[in-house]
């Protein structure tokens, strides 16, 4: 079944079974997940969320599996009474995130692995979805730097080497799930077609700006785990060093348009330097 179709999701459900508070295995910014006591959950979507975003992380998630990556798929989509909904396999395991905490001794083999299976998604072709670079400069057109620095930099951003690889878009530990099967990848709704380079830029900036715990010692892991995590994706991936380089000015621009309030000052370093070196004009 294409992921396009839009099905009524209780009819996939088992007898009787209603989602409640007592079903939530997890809650996310987007979605609670509700165990439907079969070996699948249904991920039911809060109103903020668009329905493109809904039907782009089905299909995605569905692409990335019949390719071969370790991804959670898709099994439907579709609407129960005023709720939207993924129905997926249960993933037995818990997050990166988590692991990680639980054995901090060997974050390192952890980020190595995670470094791996990018590498692996990005070998995979993309198909027809969304540009990733479309996606970078609307974000840069609709962010906050002055309209002669978007107008550069969108620019720029066009003239760059393109990809055709799929690309995760929020590829975090949050969203690496690590189980008897090994790493499984969830969350594909901000997936994109393009070059490797600006996902990777992307996970950079996830794993040193991005949500969660920003005290010093947290920033000095989280700086150290970037540069593993690149040295290790580096190792597996068939990607010139020189287009992270590339690319990280205009991915960074992008990121200001959503950005939490995190670790300013480190952020607007990274950022400023990337212009630098890119010959842009500062911000
Ligand atoms: N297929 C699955 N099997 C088991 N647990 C899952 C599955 N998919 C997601 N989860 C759990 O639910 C949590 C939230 O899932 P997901 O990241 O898809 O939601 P989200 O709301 O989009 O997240 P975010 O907070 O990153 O926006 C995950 O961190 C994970 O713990
Ligand atoms: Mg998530």
């Amino acid at each position: 079944m294409t992921q396009r179709t839009v099905i009524d999701l209780e009819r996939t459900w088992p007898d009787g079974w209603r989602p409640d508070a007592a079903s939530v295995v997890a809650s996310g910014v987007s979605a609670d997940l509700h165990d439907l006591g079969d070996g699948r959950v249904v991920k039911l979507f809060r109103p903020a969320v668009s329905d493109d975003m809904i039907a782009r992380e089905a299909e995605m998630s569905a692409l990335a599996h019949e390719r071969g990556i370790a991804a959670a798929p898709a099994l439907a989509r579709g609407i129960a009474g005023d709720l939207r909904g993924i129905v997926y396999p249960l993933v037995a395991g818990t997050t990166m995130m988590r692991w990680i905490r639980q054995h901090p001794t060997r974050a390192g083999e952890a980020i190595d692995r995670i470094a791996t299976a990018q590498a692996a998604i990005h070998k995979a072709a993309g198909g027809a979805g969304r540009r990733l670079k479309d996606v970078i400069a609307t974000d840069i057109a609709y962010g906050p730097a002055p309209a002669a620095v978007q107008k550069a930099a969108i620019e720029r951003l066009a003239a760059l080497p393109d990809g055709e690889a799929l690309l995760h878009g929020d590829y975090h530990l949050g969203n690496i799930m690590t189980g008897p099967d090994g790493l499984t990848v969830i969350d594909w709704s901000k997936a994109a077609v393009g070059h490797p380079a600006a996902d990777l830029v992307r996970t950079e900036m996830l794993m040193r700006f991005g949500i969660g715990p920003d005290d010093w010692i947290t920033n000095l892991w989280r700086d150290w785990a970037a540069r593993r995590l690149k040295r290790s994706y580096l190792l597996a991936a068939d990607v010139d060093p020189a287009a992270i380089d590339r690319y990280r000015p205009f991915v960074a621009l992008a990121w200001l348009r959503a950005r939490s309030a995190g670790r300013n000052r480190a952020f607007r370093a990274y950022l400023d330097a990337a212009m630098k070196r890119a010959g842009l004009p500062p911000l």
